[in-house]
């Protein structure tokens, strides 16, 4: 795999800046890439990890996305030891998997240990799919009760909530919850596969002023199968979001994507993106271990 990027000398991937969007309406310039915390939380020792996010931030990230639940709680401990006595620099978002009031504070207060801090700046109700999960989120003795106490404690700046398989509950539960911020996939492989949340659930999170974070434009790992990488960027990037939340697992990695990001790639055309659907669903079609299968769920059109 190629990443088709123009060659930027050592200096210039330093000092070029990272370009920045307002995420949202929170009052923070958000890097276009935030460094997610999948990957790295279980493949890096603690030295690795910490040396991947401190590149990430001389290279002009300012963003980082982790979870509660990624790699039983490794992505928050490494994320915490790297950002030890900085932390206050920059934007920390994580995730809370479970939806009960008591449950929900338990994994907080786990959360915040970990990442040696007392407040984050996002905190997403994690992975919210189905309806069963929508409506136990909705319950009044829910996950949301004990986020909104630990917002006005001053733990918590901004309430998200994250999801990547079914866009109608997403679209129900924006509709239904007055959330600051969303995350879903705005990847070229869902246009591929026919199941894009951009057409609706973007355009009403926008009408509801929330910051929109985008997930798997790198087909959750799957991009090392195709061809290059910059095609599959470009196209996230020329979507109406705020920030793209990609995994790393190496420096190498990092640096292949920033140096696309700083050489300003520009629009990719339609007739460039629908040629690369075949390769997309080619390559969506197996998975190797440890990867996940989020298309899975998806109609092949
Ligand atoms: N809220 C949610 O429900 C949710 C769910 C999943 C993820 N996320 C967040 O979103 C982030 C991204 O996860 P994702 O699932 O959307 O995955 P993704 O960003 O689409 O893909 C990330 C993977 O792409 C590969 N990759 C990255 N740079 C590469 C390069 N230069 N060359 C070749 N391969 C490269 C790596 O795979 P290998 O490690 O296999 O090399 C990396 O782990 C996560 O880290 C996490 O912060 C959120």
């Amino acid at each position: 795999m190629t990443t088709f990027a123009p060659p930027l000398s050592a200096e210039e991937l330093v000092t070029k800046p990272m370009p920045q969007r307002p995420l949202g309406h929170l009052g923070w310039n958000a890097s276009l890439l935030t460094l997610g915390g999948v990957k790295w939380d279980v493949k890096c020792s603690d030295t690795e990890a910490v040396a991947l996010v401190h590149r990430a931030i001389e290279l002009g990230v300012n963003t980082f996305d982790t979870a509660h639940a990624y790699g039983e709680g490794e992505s928050e401990r490494k994320l915490g030891l790297a950002l030890e006595g900085i932390r206050h620099r920059y934007w920390v978002e994580t995730k809370i998997g479970d939806r009960t009031y008591d449950g929900a504070k338990r994994q907080f207060e786990t959360s915040l240990k970990r990442l040696r801090t007392d407040y984050v700046d996002l905190l997403f109700v994690h992975s919210l799919d189905t309806d069963d999960q929508r409506e136990q989120i909705m319950q009044a003795e829910s996950v949301l009760k004990a986020l909104e106490e630990y917002r006005a404690a001053g733990n918590i700046r901004y309430i998200g909530v994250s999801g990547h398989w079914v866009r109608d509950v997403m679209l129900r539960i924006l509709g239904e919850h007055r959330f600051d911020a969303v995350l879903f996939p705005v990847g070229l492989f869902n246009a591929a596969y026919d199941y894009s949340f951009l057409d609706t659930v973007l355009p009403f999170a926008r009408s509801k002023e929330m910051a929109v974070l985008g997930m798997k434009i790198y087909g959750a790992g799957r991009i090392k199968q195709a061809k290059s990488l910059a095609p599959y960027l470009r196209y996230s990037i020329q979507q109406d979001i705020d920030t793209a939340v990609i995994g790393m697992d190496s420096i190498a990695q990092l640096e292949d994507t920033i140096r696309i990001l700083k050489s300003d790639p520009g629009p990719i055309s339609d007739a460039e993106v629908r040629a690369l659907y075949p390769e997309a669903i080619a390559i969506t079609q197996e998975w190797d271990e440890h990867e996940f299968s989020w298309v899975q769920g998806y109609k092949i059109p």
